[in-house]
């Protein structure tokens, strides 16, 4: 299947107590922003950070990407006021919120209608600005069905790989990669029960970050991993990783090409001209009615990719 929504390949965190990064994402080419209030902030900054947010959202340039702010989860002292303050001081330049350590429905139920009073007492579009969930513990992995349906307002379902490794104890501090020792992909149960979850619901699937920020090859391998489930992005935590994300989470021009040449076949194949065929040899491929729903969603990646 194919999942329609704003482009999200490459989601670059940015720290909202620094004013200098809100200038700087603003050139970058990242599909998202996300404007951080959570653990890339300080406590002592974060009062701060929620000025220095509004302020980049209304006064700054995002032409052409998706804005997000993330706000501090339930858990803490300073979720309500991260919401009250952006959405009012923002909302009509806020495209998402997203809400970190997700446990259950009821977090995303609380988000969806905090966010309709403070629409409803602006006068903005009701529904407008999206949730975007982070699953980053067992009980968020656990409940993540429900989670995915709480609200219509839900764009996407995330991976938060460093919070979830801590709440499960597992014993490694390299977050994104493999793990020595490891006979295998530790994340992959993680990663398809999650996309599982988000296609039931029609949601985008974005993978977390890979927090050795030179590595760029093992950022690509990372991604190369979630992306070839069908993830749709990977977020980016330096500008150096926007380029592989945004490569790898589109298809390759061969497989692009490859996919149209399916559409047209197939299409052509079961016309009348065409004698009404149900399968058909594309070259020595045999092609069907699953075949086209498989280069339709590589099809509709390479057009939001700009192909
Ligand atoms: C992201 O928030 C993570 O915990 O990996
Ligand atoms: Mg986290």
């Amino acid at each position: 299947m194919t999942v329609p929504g704003r482009p999200r390949r490459s989601c670059l965190a940015v720290p909202g107590s620094s004013t200098k990064m809100l200038g700087k994402a603003q050139g970058l080419p990242a599909d998202q922003v996300f404007l951080d209030l959570e653990d890339a902030v300080a406590p002592l900054a974060k009062a701060d950070a929620r000025k220095n947010v509004v302020a980049a959202l209304t006064e700054g340039d995002w032409a052409g990407k998706t804005r997000a702010v993330r706000v501090n989860d339930l858990t803490t002292q300073w979720t309500y006021r991260d919401v009250v303050d952006v959405v009012e001081g923002a909302g009509p330049h806020l495209d998402c919120v997203m809400l970190p350590k997700v446990r259950d429905a009821s977090h995303v139920r609380w988000l969806d209608l905090t966010l309709g009073q403070i629409e409803r007492a602006l006068g903005l579009e009701e529904g407008r600005i999206g949730i975007e969930a982070q699953i980053e513990n067992a009980a968020g992995l656990v409940h993540v069905d429900a989670i995915a349906g709480a609200s219509p307002r839900l764009e996407t379902i995330i991976f938060g790989p460093a919070d979830f490794m801590a709440s499960i104890g597992m014993r490694s501090l390299a977050v994104g990669g493999l793990i020595p020792g490891y006979p295998g992909d530790p994340y992959h149960y993680v990663l398809m029960r999650l996309l599982m979850a988000a296609r039931t619901h029609d949601l985008q699937a974005i993978d977390g970050p890979f927090l050795q920020i030179r590595d760029v090859a093992g950022f690509r391998e990372a991604a190369t991993r979630s992306a070839a489930l069908g993830f749709d992005g990977k977020w980016v935590l330096h500008p150096g990783q926007i380029e592989a994300a945004n490569e790898v989470y589109a298809p390759s021009q061969e497989d692009y090409d490859h996919a149209e040449l399916i559409l047209d076949a197939y299409a052509y194949a079961t016309s009348d001209a065409g004698g009404r065929a149900g399968a058909v040899l594309l070259g020595d491929e045999m092609i069907d009615e699953a075949s086209r729903k498989m280069a339709l969603v590589v099809s509709a990646k390479g057009r939001a990719a700009g192909m």
